[in-house]
């Protein structure tokens, strides 16, 4: 049974790769920050919760250390959104997204090469809005291009083990329950800004991770899933 590590498994996009990965058949570790809650889905779905803090370099060396006896995959979807511009920035606000998205990964890559399988692989998440610039969206979009190119040379550096990136549009996660009434309207725009017309659904990123785990020949890749969005003029 191959073992595959969520991290920010407890919710959103996390949690529905953990769910679908527990019926496919793997042995599921929830990753976390909030043990709680990967407790509580762990529970659920017949899986183990480790904590997993991408901001605390000792929580990650804990976690391989404590599954030292292999890991098959490693999904990674944290993210710590500074949606401001450049006149805003708040350094600290903007660090802490880059270690979410691209310094945590990598330290991730650090502690748990030594356990992970050959025949294994990463998935990373970037995010379409690295390649759809606009004013608010510099955190998202730098750090999102970054994650392309961490993918990339994260795959040199681990291979065999394979390393990728899906680059996910709008999708309704449960990540944009937050913004109340004003989710609908943020769909429906997202919706108009692809080609096939509609938001993403968390299944149809799900889709994408349960074929890269299996893609044994696709590695250093950003995986588009966004109706083409960036491809759109407006
Ligand atoms: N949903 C979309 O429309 C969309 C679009 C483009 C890209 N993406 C990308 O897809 C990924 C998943 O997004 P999502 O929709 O599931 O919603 P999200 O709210 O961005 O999810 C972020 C996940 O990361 C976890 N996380 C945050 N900081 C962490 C840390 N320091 N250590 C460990 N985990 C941490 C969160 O857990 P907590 O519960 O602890 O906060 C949560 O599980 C993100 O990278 C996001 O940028 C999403």
């Amino acid at each position: 049974m191959e073992r595959i590590l969520v991290i920010g498994g407890a919710r959103a996009l996390g949690a529905a790769v953990a769910r679908r990965a527990a019926r496919d058949g793997y042995d599921v570790i929830v990753g976390a920050r909030d043990l709680t809650a990967a407790d509580a889905l762990a529970g659920e779905i017949g899986a183990t919760a480790v904590q997993v803090d991408l901001q605390d370099e000792s929580t990650l060396a804990a976690a391989a250390h404590r599954l030292r006896d292999g890991v098959d995959h490693i999904v990674t979807t944290g993210s710590a959104p500074h949606d401001v511009r450049a006149v805003d920035l708040d350094r600290d606000r903007l660090l802490a997204a880059f270690t979410a998205k691209v310094v945590g990964p990598m330290l991730v890559a650090k502690h748990f090469a030594p356990i992970l399988r050959p025949t294994g692989s990463m998935v990373l998440f970037s995010g379409v809005v690295g390649w759809r610039p606009g004013p608010g969206s510099l955190v998202k979009g730098v750090t999102n291009g970054a994650v392309e190119f961490a993918a990339r040379h994260l795959a040199a550096d681990l291979a065999p083990v394979r390393v990728n990136a899906l680059s996910p549009g709008v999708v309704d996660s449960g990540a944009w329950d937050r913004l109340g009434d004003k989710k609908t309207a943020l769909l429906g725009r997202s919706a108009e800004a692809t080609f096939v017309k509609r938001h993403g659904e968390s299944e149809d990123v799900v889709e994408a991770v349960m074929w890269l785990l299996r893609a044994g020949f696709v590695s250093g890749e950003t995986i588009h899933i966004e109706g083409g969005a960036r491809h759109r003029s407006s």
